[in-house]
C-alpha cells in the first residue's frame, strides 16, 4: 500500500508540474489541515527542496506565516556545504502578523540553523503614504532593500484572501473590496484572483511584484484542502518554480485542470 500510495502522489506531482510548466512539485500525503503529521511533513519536504537549490552566497528571501515557521524548524544544511556567506532577508516587511511567524523571526531562525547571515527590514504593520515615503528615503532602509532584490531564491506561503485579511485585521469595508474584486490568494502582502491576476496590494516594501516575477528560483509551500482555491490562483499567476503542497490541496488542482 505504501507503493501504490507513493506511485499515486507521483502521478499527481507530473500532473501539476506538467500543467503549469513547473521545475520540481513535491506532494506529502495528508492534508495539513487537519493532521500535524502532514504539517511537519510539508515543513521537512520544503527544507529539503530549498536545501537542494540553495548555493553558496545566495540571498534568500522568506515570508512568514505559520508554515514557513515549520519549516524553519526543520531546516539542517547538507553536510559538507558551507553557508556561511549566504544570506537570509524577509521578502517583505511589516505585514500585521505575530512576531513568531513574522518574516523576519523566519528569516534569523533559518539562517542560524544553517550558519548563514541574515538582514532584517524594520517596518511597521499596515504602513500609512507619510511613514511609507520616510522610509523609503532612510538609507538603512534602502541597504536592506536593495539587498532584498538581489535574492536569487524566494519561499513563500500562499494564504486564503479572506482568512490572511482578517488575520491581518484589515477594516470591514477593505474586506469587502477584496471580496467584491475576487481576491482568492494572498501571498506577500499581494491578494490574487482566480486568474491569479493581482487586485490588491499592501503598501510595504521589499520585493515587488517585478522582483518576484525576474527571480530565479521561487518556492511557493502551502497545504490543506482550504487552500487549494488559492495556491491554484498563485500558480495561474505564473511565476512559481517549485511547489510543495499535500495530497489534499493537490487533488483539488487536478480536479479543475
Ligand atoms: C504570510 C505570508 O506571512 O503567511 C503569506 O506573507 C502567506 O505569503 C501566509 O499567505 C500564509 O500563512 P500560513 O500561516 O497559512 O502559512
Amino acid at each position: 500500500p505504501v507503493m501504490k500510495e507513493m506511485l499515486g502522489l507521483a502521478k499527481l506531482e507530473e500532473q501539476i508540474r506538467k500543467a503549469y510548466n513547473l521545475r520540481r512539485v513535491i506532494i506529502v500525503s495528508g492534508d495539513c489541515e487537519n493532521s500535524s503529521t502532514a504539517r511537519q511533513e510539508l515543513g521537512r519536504a520544503g527544507a529539503e527542496a530549498l536545501m537542494d537549490v540553495i548555493e553558496q552566497k545566495d540571498v534568500v528571501a522568506v515570508t512568514g506565516g505559520t508554515t514557513l515557521a515549520d519549516m524553519a524548524e526543520r531546516l539542517m544544511a547538507p553536510p559538507h556545504a558551507t553557508l556561511s556567506e549566504n544570506w537570509f532577508v524577509p521578502a517583505r516587511g511589516g505585514l500585521g502578523e505575530n512576531l513568531e511567524i513574522q518574516a523576519n523571526t523566519i528569516a534569523s531562525i533559518m539562517a542560524k540553523r544553517v550558519g548563514a547571515s541574515y538582514r532584517l527590514l524594520h517596518v511597521p504593520d499596515l504602513l500609512g503614504r507619510e511613514a511609507y515615503h520616510s522610509l523609503v528615503d532612510d538609507p538603512n532602509t534602502q541597504e536592506i532593500v536593495a539587498l532584498i532584490r538581489k535574492a536569487r531564491i524566494i519561499v513563500h506561503g500562499v494564504g486564503d484572501a479572506m482568512e490572511m485579511a482578517r488575520r491581518r485585521k484589515l477594516d470591514a469595508a477593505r474586506i469587502e473590496e477584496l471580496h467584491n474584486e475576487g481576491a482568492l490568494a494572498e501571498s506577500f502582502g499581494y491578494y490574487f484572483n482566480k486568474e491569479g491576476t493581482v487586485v490588491h496590494k499592501m503598501l510595504t516594501l521589499g520585493l515587488r511584484l517585478e522582483d518576484i516575477i525576474s527571480t530565479e528560483v521561487v518556492i511557493g509551500i502551502a497545504g490543506g484542502k482550504s487552500k487549494a482555491k488559492a495556491i491554484h490562483a498563485v500558480l495561474r499567476f505564473g511565476h512559481e518554480d517549485i511547489l510543495v503542497t499535500d495530497e489534499a490541496a493537490a487533488l483539488e488542482i487536478v480536479n479543475e485542470l
